[in-house]
């Protein structure tokens, strides 16, 4: 295995294009707080925001070679970070996701270096919460986001 993290402020104008199709597919803006769909000038506006932003970095993913997906960090303090992800719509194969939770623990507690690694899932969501729970987080509270359910979650650094 591989991984290579590409940070988005350094991506060609192509894959800033094949990021935004995975982002608008259905099955990945069902899953993030923003689910509509998001026009390429609005796109190009976030990843150029990126390169001023201290609290918010995004990658793609490359395994040998291959584009598998996205990972994020938001709200990034000394102690702590909120992750995302989602895996490239176009692949059918189980384990991806695996491999990104990967990239997202090491880059968290060996680059970022924080205390606790936070995740914001759907309750509806199971692929992603049992991805998550295998990785060792646990669940830490619930909150209501245009009016769904979502589960809080933390990894500490120490219990990983
Ligand atoms: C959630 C997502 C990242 C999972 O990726 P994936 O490639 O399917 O994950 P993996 O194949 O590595 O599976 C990892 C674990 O997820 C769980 N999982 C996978 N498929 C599942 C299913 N159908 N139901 C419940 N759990 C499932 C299992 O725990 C699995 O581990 P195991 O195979 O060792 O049992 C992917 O479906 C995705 O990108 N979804 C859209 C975006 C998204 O939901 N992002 C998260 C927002 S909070």
């Amino acid at each position: 295995m591989r991984l290579c993290l590409c940070n988005f402020t350094t991506l060609s104008e192509t894959q800033k294009k094949m990021i935004l199709t995975w982002r608008n597919h259905k099955d990945v803006k069902a899953c993030m707080y923003n689910a509509n769909t998001i026009s390429e000038a609005e796109h190009l506006s976030f990843i150029e925001s990126l390169k001023t932003r201290e609290d918010r970095r995004y990658f793609l993913v490359q395994n040998e070679g291959m584009d598998i997906g996205v990972i994020d960090f938001n709200d990034i303090s000394k102690e702590s970070a909120v992750m995302g992800l989602y895996v490239n719509p176009t692949l059918h194969q189980k384990g991806i996701g695996s491999l990104l939770m990967d990239a997202i623990v090491a880059y968290a507690f060996e680059t970022l270096k924080v205390h606790t690694l936070k995740a914001e899932v759907f309750e509806n969501n199971a692929k992603a919460k049992a991805l998550y729970e295998k990785f060792g987080f646990c669940e830490k509270g619930r909150k209501m986001v245009h009016e769904k359910e979502v589960i809080c979650m933390e990894l500490i650094n120490e219990h990983r």
